[in-house]
């Protein structure tokens, strides 16, 4: 089986605060955050919601694509920022594109929730449970962010990514084949082009404390909450100290994994923390940071939402042509990691 990517889009809510508009409500200065993380204004949501934002991205990725809403039969938000904890943000989007033949479903892996979302898609796609994906990434962090807290408010934005993925695989009906596979779609399947793409996935919830986000606490008419639930925090360094360690590591196995050399790599397209982190990254992995794109100046860090805008902005640009090889790789709470490699 063969992936390709169909079309992406973004949305970037029109409103943003600079890092002067930060020194006005904490202890801090638009060189230290510029120095230490490279990051220069980010995006804050004032009327749209999480699933607004996703649609609005959806829907440019799809005038892209230049397919039918109806031909989705996959609809993945990644978020952990959502509008409601029910319906999800998959469901929203769903509705306000008509998307009526997909299923939909929200994904919770933090920063790497794109990347593990698209994992998702290719796993229904290599079981023929779908055809085309729509991969959603969608945050509005700026209703979890700690605005009192430096070591975090000044990292965090809102925004939303999106793109469809489609596979070369005859759609199996697995569903309605009670999954056994007919001879005849056995046959299909082995026509497909040969792989284009690969994917390795790692967590380690026993570092979760590391970067945390409470939900409300359990608070009935027979159990009282004596405190409120925390908004973001986190262990910077650590989180620093795990992404630099670990991400080059997946990289390369990725890239073992698709038995692809890391020089034929035209971009590796890191979720966008700190800039300072990729640096660290493309250091160790001996890879020139030319090639590794960013846009965390302008955006700051959209948790899952990064890895699909920066990918938009570059594809609108012109910079991505067919056989491109790219890595996308992703890095954040829970703790969870990961990388998909590509051929465009
Ligand atoms: N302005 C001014 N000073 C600050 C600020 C600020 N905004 N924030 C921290 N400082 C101070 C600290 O208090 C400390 O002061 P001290 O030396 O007097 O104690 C000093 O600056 C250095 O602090 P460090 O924590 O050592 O700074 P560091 O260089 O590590 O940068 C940062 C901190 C930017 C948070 C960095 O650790 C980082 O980017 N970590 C990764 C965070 C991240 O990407 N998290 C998200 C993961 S994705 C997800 O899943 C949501």
């Amino acid at each position: 089986m063969s992936i390709k990517i169909l079309g992406t889009g973004s949305y970037l809510p029109a409103h943003f605060i600079i890092n002067k508009d930060l020194e006005k409500i904490v202890e801090t200065s638009d060189e230290w955050i510029r120095t230490r993380t490279g990051i220069e204004k980010r995006h804050i949501v004032r009327e749209k919601s999480t699933a607004d934002m996703a649609t609005e991205a959806a829907k440019k990725a799809l005038e892209m694509a230049k397919i039918s809403v109806e031909d989705i039969d996959l609809i993945i938000t990644a978020t952990l920022s959502g509008d409601y904890h029910t319906p999800s943000t998959a469901c929203l989007v769903q509705a306000k594109l008509g998307a009526k033949n997909a299923v939909c479903f929200d994904l919770n892996a933090a920063c790497s929730g794109f990347v593990f979302s698209m994992n998702t898609a290719i796993a229904y796609m290599q079981i023929g449970m779908a055809k085309t994906a729509l991969i959603i990434g969608a945050e509005t962090l700026s209703k979890l962010v700690d605005w009192t807290d430096r070591t975090s408010c000044i990292l965090f934005g809102d925004g939303a990514g999106a793109a469809i993925l489609s596979c070369d695989l005859a759609y199996l009906e697995v569903l309605n084949s009670n999954f056994q596979f007919s001879e005849a779609n056995r046959l299909d399947n082995s026509a497909g082009k040969s792989k284009n793409y690969s994917v390795v996935l790692h967590s380690d919830g026993t570092r979760a404390e590391a970067l945390t986000c409470e939900e409300e606490l359990i608070s009935n008419p027979f159990v009282k909450a004596n405190r409120k639930p925390n908004k973001i925090w986190m262990d910077g360094q650590a989180i620093f100290k795990f992404a630099v360690k670990n991400v080059p590591v997946c990289i390369n196995e990725v890239l073992e994994k698709a038995d692809i050399p890391r020089e034929e790599i035209k971009y590796f397209i890191l979720h966008q923390a700190n800039e300072r982190m990729i640096q660290s990254i493309s250091r160790k992995l001996k890879v020139s940071i030319q090639r590794f794109p960013m846009n965390l100046a302008k955006c700051g860090n959209t948790s899952s939402a990064s890895i699909p805008i920066l990918l938009d902005e570059l594809n609108r640009k012109g910079m991505l042509e067919r056989g491109d090889k790219i890595v996308l790789s992703g890095f954040g709470g829970g703790l969870t990691w990961g990388a998909v490699y590509l051929e465009w």
